[in-house]
């Protein structure tokens, strides 16, 4: 498992803070230090920020930078961390400067200075984020401190602490999906996955493993196609979050395929490890549960995450092969690497089915095609509903996370007609590949439900570190998802 730093907060004391090891970070404005504690610090380094503000640079650097002071004079800690910042900056920015400081910090003993300033629960969002690292199967860091601590002081400090309390919930809901999604296949097999879904019962989920033979009794042929070629199990695991009254549920649905080697339909070798990344929608699933368990959501959210892995074998599904969806329509399989959607079509039906939700939405690491169109910066939405997709973009944007609507429509379906059965599970070409799975998903939603389909195949994992995290998984979704909640279903 991970680590994230605990992050605890405390009265500003100068004598304290004038003896504290690590970084020290400060929040310095255009025009120099203006808060009391900037220029207290200020002073008592013999004004090496206002030097520094009042220097060329300076007024190159942009809000949100940050320039580190090495061995500052006056000072036990080993750098003083500026952080440029502006008055009117809003939520978002906040936590993209608590983003920068953890960068800039590394993981050690780190110190913020947050009085006087607006939104600084978003700060420490912004450092738990940031601050993440899967290093479970690595040897520790010599130089590292085990722990890494991060204090963060104010005037306020206990309203900040209050304020931040929902904040830690999300950052560990995020920090699980991260977690969930960088884990090698071999370690995150399908009963792992479903054990440490188990484990969240601790929480105050209640938690339910539906095994192969179940599944088999209730139909689900085409979630079992996908996984019969591997030794691990198939699995179903719901999770059920009560924290409303007796309205029908939302249902969050997961695409959990621990690893897609495509199956018969073979990947190329060329980034096929990649592939430990598809079961980033089950992962997101379950970090979103996590996060609205910790915060004690006031409201019913059921998630549903399909297991499984693609592998080819003796046992594997066959392109050719027929098989039969719980809904009971028939599909072709044409290819065995698009795979995620007849997971989907059955724990979407089930989901259905059983819960009755007042919503569901879907999230697969489900089409190449979607990075094609939206790279790794949007999530690809489609939907049903207007008014439930844009209260998706809408909570989507408040928390910083790209989403992107693509359209759907009868003329994309059509390419789905199957010879032999009631449908095939691919289209004719590669044209739209992301709607024509969409359309494939949506023959999967009845009547009345309003549903959302968000592929993140772009958006789950990057090759790159980024403002509120490292390389690899993002956990994208879980804030979305979470502020969704929030707006849409608690009151
Ligand atoms: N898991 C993949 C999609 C994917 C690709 C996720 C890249 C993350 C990064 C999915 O199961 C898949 O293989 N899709 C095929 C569909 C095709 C066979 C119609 C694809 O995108 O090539
Ligand atoms: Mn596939
Ligand atoms: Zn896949």
């Amino acid at each position: 498992m991970s680590r994230t730093p605990r992050i605890d907060f405390l009265p500003h004391d100068a004598d304290t803070l004038y003896a504290t090891p690590g970084r020290v970070a400060v929040f310095v404005g255009p025009d120099g230090p203006e808060s009391a504690v900037a220029r207290g610090l200020d002073e008592r380094t013999g004004g090496a920020l206002s030097r520094l503000a009042s220097g060329a640079r300076w007024g190159r650097t942009k809000t949100g930078e940050v320039i580190e002071i090495a061995v500052p004079a006056g000072l036990a800690a080993e750098a003083v961390l500026v952080v440029r910042h502006d008055l009117d900056a809003d939520r978002l920015a906040m936590r993209r400067m608590g983003g920068a400081i953890a960068a800039a910090a590394g993981r050690g003993e780190l110190t913020i200075l947050a009085s006087e300033l607006r939104h600084a629960d978003e700060v420490a969002l912004g450092v738990a984020l940031r601050t993440y690292r899967f290093d479970a199967h690595q040897k520790p860091d010599a130089e590292e401190a085990p722990e890494g601590q991060v204090r963060i002081m104010s005037d306020e400090s206990e309203a900040l602490a209050r304020a931040a309390g929902p904040m830690a919930a999300i950052a560990e809901g995020v920090a699980f999906t991260r977690d969930l999604v960088n884990e090698p296949a071999n370690v995150l097999t399908t009963d792992d996955f479903a054990a440490r879904l188990a484990a969240m019962q601790e929480l105050g989920l209640e938690v339910e493993i539906l095994e192969e033979d179940e599944l088999a009794r209730l139909g689900m042929g085409a979630l079992l196609a996908v996984g019969q070629g591997s030794v691990s199990p198939s699995k179903v695991v719901v999770m059920r979050w009560e924290g409303g009254g007796d309205e029908p549920p939302l249902a969050l649905v997961g695409k959990g395929v621990v690893f897609d080697t495509g199956g018969i339909s073979l990947k190329p070798a060329g980034g096929m490890e990649d592939m430990t990344m598809d079961m980033g929608g089950a992962g997101t699933v379950a970090g979103t549960m996590r996060a609205l368990a910790l915060r004690r959501a006031k409201a019913n959210v059921v998630g549903l995450v399909g297991l499984v892995e693609n592998m080819p074998s003796g046992n594997a599904t066959r392109p050719g092969d027929v098989v039969r969806s719980m809904k009971g329509d028939t599909i072709e399989v044409i290819n065995t690497d698009a795979e995620g959607r007849l997971v989907l079509a059955d724990v979407m039906w089930y989901a259905q089915e059983r819960f009755k939700p007042s919503g569901m939405i879907d999230l697969a690491t489900l089409t190449g095609a979607i990075i094609v169109a939206l790279g790794h910066e949007n999530t690809g939405v489609f939907s049903n509903e207007d008014g439930f997709a844009e209260a998706l973009l809408a909570a989507a944007q408040t928390e910083g996370e790209g989403a992107w609507r693509l359209p759907m429509g009868e003329a994309y379906d059509k390419v789905l007609k199957s010879r032999v059965a009631d449908m095939r599970n691919v289209g004719t070409g590669r044209e739209g590949g992301s709607i024509t799975a969409a359309q494939f998903l949506k023959r999967f939603v009845q009547d009345g439900t309003p549903w959302i389909h968000l592929d993140i195949a772009g958006t789950a994992s990057l090759k790159s570190d980024w403002a509120l995290g490292p390389k690899g998984a993002t956990g994208w979704g879980v804030m979305a998802l979470n502020r969704l909640v929030a707006d849409r279903y608690e009151g």
